[in-house]
């Protein structure tokens, strides 16, 4: 009866009237679809767990027990009602890195940015829906150095039934690395920050929370990558490091780089992927066609850009091929291992290039919203400096200073009560003001030798931006102490690069190459070392939205600030009003 029906005439309508839908009507969906996600709900208890690594024993503070924390997996348009329960001593928030958040601020997570920190004993429920992101993300603490072991995977997936806009893949696998810190994070950076010098480095980089071999009793501590010949596996990256960014290779295999910051890109093919702390990437692996007699190296380690000590030693894991029944019988000895070459360590024409290979799809279905022009122009430095020592006091940055960091020479000071507060029951007076500078307080060769003053100022400072401005906002980079790529992260949007170089931003002559076609679109960009990079966006969502160096010494040291984006005029252009559970500072 069955054949009967799929050979009658009414079947071969009834599939002409599918393909016509899907040919006609696919935009229109997709449209209807993003509103009709599910919730997802998720518990995260904050609590301390013991954890062993390099030899040694540690309480850290974990989501639910586990390191690194829970993934959370929704898809595209669907809602998430997240409660978090602080069973530790530590105040704590958490940041859904990446996360539009439009018109729900309050979930957006940084501490006293968006919110006061959820109180021992407190719990707050983090609820906002993902609209039109797919791809990878992560969540991670966004107070302190607390980031340093709560973290994990955000994995965004397309909407039901719409396929990758590349191969299907076998299988999907996060790959999210980490620092593994034998000192306690918080110590480190709080006396780093009493005594004005630089804290100290991480003592090893972690895949998926394992340092792997090349450590001290960390062999069996060892990420593997279990695969089968002829597949395509979808690799999930994260960088998910306090402190550095991270060449990413496995031997002998070609990487597809596909996505970055949950926007599909322009695949294109690599050896090695670069990721600054806060970036994220998806890339397909491809297996080689027959089990081969070997285990692949799967390697990671820093790219290092400015003049600071850094942790350096690499983390590595294998990627094994399972064995089939006759590679068992005949080869029982040990396979060889091949190793990959990563780039130099600072090697930053490795960076440039890379960057500059990740292009928007901007085609009809995902298409590239760069605003063609602009109402706002903002030129900001970012870099490191110097503020004075308290009296009676002895600093050990450079003449008796104390380090720190700046976005045009103002180092941002932390408030008391979280900004989007103060902002949306309009009682700012006391805890910002709306004067950051649009431009560098004075003009200097940006990249040449420093100026030998190096003092900064402090202040909380905000720019206020009409809703839906279109923005245009160049960073440059200084040479004040030490050059140095500073992988700038804006919360709330995602934006366009649409040009980056090195050297002094010439304002006449590099507007004429920006590329307003098919820019990468982020929400983290690694300002080059020595350089500028020019990013859009169009500030189309209500809100307090935090920006800051994801280097999180330089965010310690004030390399941070604040857009205040006030409401459309549309009910559906305003911020929603503050959950009844906020925690209260
Ligand atoms: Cu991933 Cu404000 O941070």
């Amino acid at each position: 009866m069955g054949s009967r029906i799929f050979s009658s005439p009414a079947f071969f309508k009834s599939i002409i009237l599918v393909l016509f839908y899907t040919l006609f009507w696919t935009i229109p969906e997709v449209e209807a679809a993003k509103h009709s996600g599910i919730t997802r709900n998720y518990k995260f208890d904050i609590k301390l767990q013991n954890i062993t690594r390099l030899c040694q024993t540690k309480s850290i503070v974990t989501v639910n027990g586990k390191f690194p924390g829970p993934r959370i997996i929704a898809r595209e348009g669907d809602r998430l009602l997240i409660k978090v329960v602080n069973h530790v001593r530590n105040n704590i928030t958490l940041h859904w890195h990446g996360i539009r958040q439009l018109r729900s601020g309050w979930a957006d997570g940084p501490a006293y940015i968006t919110q006061c920190p959820i109180q021992t004993g407190q719990s707050y429920v983090y609820n906002y829906t993902i609209t039109g992101q797919r791809g990878t993300l992560f969540w991670h603490a966004h107070i302190s150095w607390l980031r340093a072991t709560l973290y994990g995977p955000i994995v965004i997936l397309p909407n039901k039934h719409v396929p990758y806009p590349f191969p299907q893949p076998f299988k999907e696998v996060p790959i999210i690395f980490g620092e593994w810190w034998k000192a306690d994070t918080e110590t480190v950076i709080n006396q780093a920050m009493q005594t004005g010098s630089a804290p100290n480095v991480s003592d090893a980089y972690t895949i998926n929370g394992l340092p792997g071999p090349l450590y001290n009793c960390s062999a069996k501590d060892t990420y593997r990558l279990k695969v089968k010949p002829g597949k395509t596996y979808l690799l999930r990256l994260i960088n998910a490091a306090l402190n550095d960014e991270l060449f990413f290779s496995i031997a002998n295999h070609t990487l597809t780089v596909v996505e970055a910051d949950a926007v599909y890109i322009k695949p294109f093919k690599t050896q090695t992927v670069l990721l600054t702390p806060g970036q994220t990437t998806n890339v397909l692996l491809r297996t080689k066609s027959k089990t081969p007699n070997a285990t692949f190296l799967i390697a990671a380690r820093p790219y290092v850009s400015g003049p600071a000590a850094f942790d350096n030693s690499t983390t590595t894991g294998l990627l094994e091929y399972e064995k089939t029944a006759v590679t068992t019988t005949s080869t029982n000895k040990k396979l060889p291992v091949l190793k990959p070459v990563l780039p130099k360590l600072n090697d930053t024409s490795f960076s440039f290039k890379y960057n500059q290979k990740i292009r928007s799809l901007a085609n009809s279905k995902f298409p590239a919203n760069v605003p063609q022009t602009v109402n706002k122009n903002f030129f900001f430095t970012v870099g490191l400096g110097t503020t004075s020592c308290s009296q009676n006091q002895t600093c050990s940055g450079p003449n008796n200073t104390r380090l720190v960091a700046s976005i045009n020479n103002v180092s941002f000071v932390q408030p008391n009560i979280a900004l989007l507060q103060a902002h949306f029951f309009k009682r700012s007076k006391g805890v910002f003001t709306t004067d950051f500078p649009t431009n560098p307080p004075f003009k200097f060769n940006y990249t040449g030798t420093p100026r030998n003053n190096t003092q900064v100022s402090n202040g909380t400072k905000v720019v206020v931006l009409p809703f839906n401005s279109a923005v245009e906002l160049v960073l440059q980079d200084t040479s004040i102490i030490g050059a140095e790529s500073h992988p700038l992260h804006l919360h709330g949007f995602n934006f366009f690069v649409v040009g980056m170089g090195f050297g002094n931003f010439d304002p006449k002559k590099d507007p004429t190459k920006y590329n307003l076609v098919d820019p990468a679109e982020r929400n983290t960009v690694g300002v080059p070392s020595g350089g500028w990079v020019a990013l859009r966006f169009r500030a189309d969502n209500p809100g307090v939205w935090f920006m800051h160096c994801h280097l999180e010494v330089h965010t310690s040291w004030g390399l941070k600030m604040a857009w205040v984006v006030l409401d459309g005029k549309k009910p559906n252009q305003k911020l929603l009003p503050p959950p009844s559970d906020l925690p209260k500072c």
